[in-house]
């Protein structure tokens, strides 16, 4: 039997919690009191909380110089911010937002000190390594999907036929400091958090399961699990305590991110990446359409093939929402799917015609898709039947 061999990238300083977010200035003044400020929607606006957080900075004598920026980070987008602030001497990079406004603080935090267009340092699309040289870097998420404030990459896109999405990707891009502040998710429209907490959901389980995992990310994961499983639903249905659900989900977010960085993930992120730049499905409707079917596809290989490791890992994950035998290993899997299916029916969540999606477009989704981690390979008429199954 061969002995436990893995490698755990670096993990941010972790300050969780309702009101961290006051911790925000002495965190900045470890680095300098020259801060850019990366925000996304309006909402952080319109709630008064930015107001908030500038005075936060003002007292402490900090100079905040806010970026807003807006949908899903284009190379673009992380070029003009470098172009417009790099001779600013900025000491630290702060994104308060979703996963966007953090993956563009993220980018741009590593390209100030180069220079050079970030797209020449995407995966796939660009050639160089970056040296991993970059502006320190705070994240304060305010949606429980991404993790992206615990992750090595930015992922970044462009929409349409020649669309892509692809990471920026570094040891050293994992942020320096994570604070995160449930109150700051608080009122999040509930349609935004449950589609953001499908992408944390797919992230657990997809990493829970990896060809990558080890025992540590697993026991990471299934922690992420049992908070995402107390509070999801009840969250998304508007009942229980608001703070004390964004909490467990900040939660389940935060370990998914962890998970994802040092584990890997599965086909539902393979192909959620072409639906996302061929046809600007958000991040998280992607995972959460795909979701059930993928997992569904995944297991009845493993049953096919007799993989029996990865099915109990399913069976696990189907006990713990489902509270059946786990024993029982087929049962546990088929009650998992059943579960994924019926949450996807009652979230609403979109199919993929409403989007434009036709089947003329199967051949370049796949062509685009990847297994990642996957516990079983699937091959190209699989992809195909699991897109059928959610036209
Ligand atoms: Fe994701």
């Amino acid at each position: 039997m061969e002995s436990l061999k893995f490698s755990i990238a670096r993990i941010p300083s972790i300050y969780f919690g309702a009101g961290m977010l006051s911790l925000l200035p002495q965190k900045v003044r470890l680095f300098g009191t020259r801060c850019l400020l990366v925000t996304g929607s309006a909402s952080l606006r319109s709630s008064g909380r930015l107001d908030r957080v500038l005075q936060l900075l003002k007292n402490e004598h900090i100079d905040a110089f806010p970026l807003a920026i807006s949908g899903e980070p284009t190379p673009e987008v992380v070029d003009d911010a470098v172009n417009e602030f790099k001779d600013s001497d900025i000491d630290v990079v702060v994104s308060i937002g979703g996963g966007s406004a953090i993956d563009a603080g993220k980018a741009v935090s590593a390209m100030l000190p180069t220079g050079n267009s970030v797209i020449e340092y995407l995966e796939v699309v660009g050639t160089k390594q970056h040296n991993g040289n970059k502006v320190p870097f705070i994240a304060l998420p305010t949606t429980a999907g991404t993790g992206s404030e615990a992750t090595k990459n930015a992922v970044l896109s462009k929409t349409g036929k020649a669309g892509f999405k692809r990471s920026l990707r570094h040891d050293n891009f994992v942020p320096d400091i994570a604070i995160i502040d449930p109150e700051l998710a608080l009122g999040t429209p509930l349609a935004v958090s449950a589609a953001a907490g499908l992408d944390a959901l797919t992230q657990l389980i997809e990493s829970f399961v990896s060809t990558g995992a080890n025992p540590m990310t697993d026991a990471l994961a299934w922690s992420g699990l049992e908070k995402f499983k107390t509070s999801f639903m009840p969250l998304c249905a508007g009942a229980g305590s608001e703070i004390s659900h964004r909490a467990s989900m900040a939660y389940a977010a935060l370990m998914s991110g962890i998970t994802l960085a040092n584990a890997g993930l599965g086909v539902v992120h393979g192909i959620a990446s072409p639906l996302g730049a061929l046809f600007g499905i958000p991040h998280g409707i992607a995972c959460g359409t795909m979701l059930a079917v993928a997992v569904k596809a995944t297991i009845t290989k493993l049953f096919a093939e007799n993989q029996d490791t990865y099915l109990q890992k399913y069976a696990r994950i189907g006990s713990l929402f489902a509270r059946c035998d786990v024993r029982e290993t087929g049962r546990a899997c088929k009650r998992l799917v059943e579960l994924l299916e019926e949450w996807i029916e009652q979230l609403n969540i979109p199919r993929l015609s409403s989007f434009g999606v036709c089947r003329d477009d199967f051949t370049a989704i796949i062509e685009q898709s990847g297994n990642k981690n996957n516990p079983v390979k699937l091959n190209p008429d699989e992809i195909a039947e699991i897109l059928e199954q959610r036209l």
